[in-house]
């Protein structure tokens, strides 16, 4: 992975939140006051484009005046202190946040030129495009299979019991699963460890033919190891689809993720390439927060 060396964290340190940026040279020079954006919103080629977002909570604002794009082949990592909405703005880009009652979505989202939020657009379908993964494995109590083969299903993606086995392997073997679960794919889904049980939830969200793949906090339930796998994992499904992921890590951030974006209070505070973020913050919050000062 290109950017896993830029939090090596030297011998006998102990890695957390303040203390992985100790070399960190002191370089913002964006006052803690500043709220506009720093950085770049926007890149050549982007599957999603997102300009002047707000969400409300019966009328407080969660999400303030937001402009990213996500790019098409890129992952990008959500940061920022609890509460910051991170999970509030990666819902906006399935309209997840129309399951809440009393949240309401402003600003444009587009995605092929058309604005996600239009009177037009179907959200089931919307939701198998821009697929999502949560924090907690979820699958459904049903077998292996099943859990892969219920959205193609629905989406009248095979024509067949054969058409359907083929999306369950290939997107098991896309999830790294196929070897694990290719004997027990009769079996319950939870009936796997926790790291399996996620990569069997990416599988799942897979087999319906995403381009957009929303993770939030996704690997926060399991050990290193499996957490390892999933990190790997991220890193090949890049080739075929844009990644959004909420993080808590700053290791994973910086493991994972080609491009960052740091919130504070609602506010979308700097974007900017992953190592140069971590590197050359220009805003004083988001150096505050990566060197462990805050949050
Ligand atoms: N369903 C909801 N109803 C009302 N307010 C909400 C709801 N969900 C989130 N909020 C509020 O919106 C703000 C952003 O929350 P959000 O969950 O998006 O933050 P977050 O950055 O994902 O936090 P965390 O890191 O703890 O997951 C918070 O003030 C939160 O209290
Ligand atoms: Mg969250």
């Amino acid at each position: 992975m290109e950017n896993a060396n830029i939090l090596t964290p030297s011998p006998n340190v102990q890695v957390g939140p303040a203390t992985q940026h100790v070399g960190i040279e002191h370089t913002a020079t964006v006052d803690r006051d500043s709220r506009e954006t720093i950085g770049s919103i926007r890149v050549h080629d982007p599957r999603i484009r997102c300009t002047d977002v707000h969400v409300y909570y019966s009328g407080d604002c969660a999400i303030n005046n937001v402009s990213l794009d996500i790019g098409k082949n890129e992952v990008i990592a959500l940061i920022g202190p609890s509460g910051c909405g991170k999970s509030t703005f990666l819902r906006c880009l399935n309209r997840m946040n129309d399951t809440i009652v009393n949240c309401r979505v402003t600003g444009e989202i587009l995605m092929d030129g058309n604005d996600i939020n239009g009177k037009n657009i179907d959200v089931v379908p919307l939701r198998a495009q821009v697929g999502m993964v949560f924090q907690k494995p979820n699958p459904f109590p049903k077998s292996i299979w099943e859990n892969i083969a219920f959205g193609p299903r629905i989406h009248g993606l095979a024509q067949d019991k054969s058409e359907l086995d083929d999306i369950v392997e290939s997107s098991l073997r896309k999830a790294g699963l196929w070897n694990e679960v290719k004997d027990r794919l009769d079996q319950p889904g939870t009936s796997l460890s926790g790291g399996q049980q996620q990569r069997l939830c990416i599988a799942r969200t897979i087999a319906v033919g995403p381009e957009v793949i929303l993770m939030d906090e996704p690997c926060s339930a399991l050990d290193p190891i499996a957490t390892a796998r999933i990190e790997d994992l991220i890193d090949e499904l890049r080739e075929q689809y844009a990644i959004c992921i909420v993080t808590h890590s700053m290791q994973q951030a910086g493991r994972v993720s080609q491009r960052m974006a740091y919130f504070h209070l609602g506010d979308l505070i700097e974007v900017g390439d992953t190592e140069e973020v971590f590197t050359r913050p220009k805003h004083q919050l988001t150096e505050d927060y990566i060197t462990g000062r805050f949050g």
